[in-house]
């Protein structure tokens, strides 16, 4: 794998990046790490670092050719993650690599004014961060504008979706990045947001899971315990081996 350029395979494989995405969604890449026992954390959410390095630097480039990248409140909170591209050696021209926009999905905005996102954004090493939140419940209505308000200061810009519900749709979630400039969004987890994207399978253009040699055993976090059968139009489209991992990609007969 040449360290200076994304791995030759995943040009490929998200050659429909090339294209304009359809009108109502971005182009959609699903991709996790887990184990050989279908885990992607260990017991109560404690995270694991699944992926070998080289793997690793393999999603660093994934980011780098996506837009936006999105993961769950409940990742936000639990992994404190950045997002950003920290493991690619410095490009050849000396520019900056392409940093994807950070997406938090936290209906009830519990993402912390404290956290890695935010903190990069401030010392300018990191794009401001997307908090996707839905109208506030009775229950959140308290202290709802206080925390609107930390995190507005701390530098998250707040994007409401006027729909009263802890779970975002996907469907409505892909609509409006679509209007707000985003033609490309990379899914990075966790558990409950794997599932809600695989449920709504139809919006995936490519799935490129990570198979980490190793087992975690049935305490770990499983994903996909909820999705339909048959989901028959994301097809095997290339296996490689990069390190000791197994790099999977499905990608949709449609794309
Ligand atoms: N191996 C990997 O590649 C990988 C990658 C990322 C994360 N992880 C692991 O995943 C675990 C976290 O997973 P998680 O399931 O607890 O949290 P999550 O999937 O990151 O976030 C779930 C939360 O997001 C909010 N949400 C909004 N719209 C949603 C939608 N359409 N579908 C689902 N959730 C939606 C809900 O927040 P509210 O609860 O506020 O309603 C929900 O509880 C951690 O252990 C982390 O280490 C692993």
């Amino acid at each position: 794998m040449s360290s200076s350029s994304p791995p030759a395979f995943l040009q490929p494989a998200l050659a429909n990046l090339k294209h304009s995405p359809p009108p109502d969604r971005p182009h959609v890449t699903l991709t996790f790490a887990q184990s050989l026992d279908a885990k992607i954390a260990g017991q109560h959410g404690k995270q694991l670092i699944l992926s070998g390095k080289e793997s690793m630097v393999m999603t660093h480039w994934l980011r780098t050719m996506h837009d936006g990248i999105i993961v769950g409140i409940g990742t936000a909170l639990n992994d404190d993650p950045q997002l950003n591209t920290r493991h690619l050696p410095p490009r050849l021209d000396s520019q900056p690599h392409s940093l994807p926009r950070p997406i938090i999905l936290d209906p009830r905005l519990r993402l912390s004014p404290e956290c890695k996102l935010l903190k990069n954004f401030q010392a300018k090493t990191g794009r401001r961060p997307w908090v996707l939140s839905a109208t506030p419940t009775d229950d959140d209505r308290p202290d709802w504008q206080q925390r609107y308000d930390a995190l507005s200061q701390a530098g998250a810009s707040i994007v409401q979706l006027e729909l009263s519900s802890n779970i975002l749709p996907v469907p409505v979630v892909l609509e409006k990045l679509r209007r707000l400039g985003i033609n490309s969004l990379m899914v990075e987890g966790g558990a409950r947001i794997i599932d809600s994207f695989l449920n709504a399978c139809s919006f995936i253009d490519t799935l490129l899971v990570t198979v980490a040699p190793t087992l975690v055993g049935s305490h770990g976090v499983a994903y996909g315990t909820n999705i339909p059968t048959g989901i028959s139009h994301l097809r095997h489209f290339d296996t490689q081996a990069v390190g000791n991992d197994a790099v999977i990609i499905l990608k949709s007969e449609k794309s």
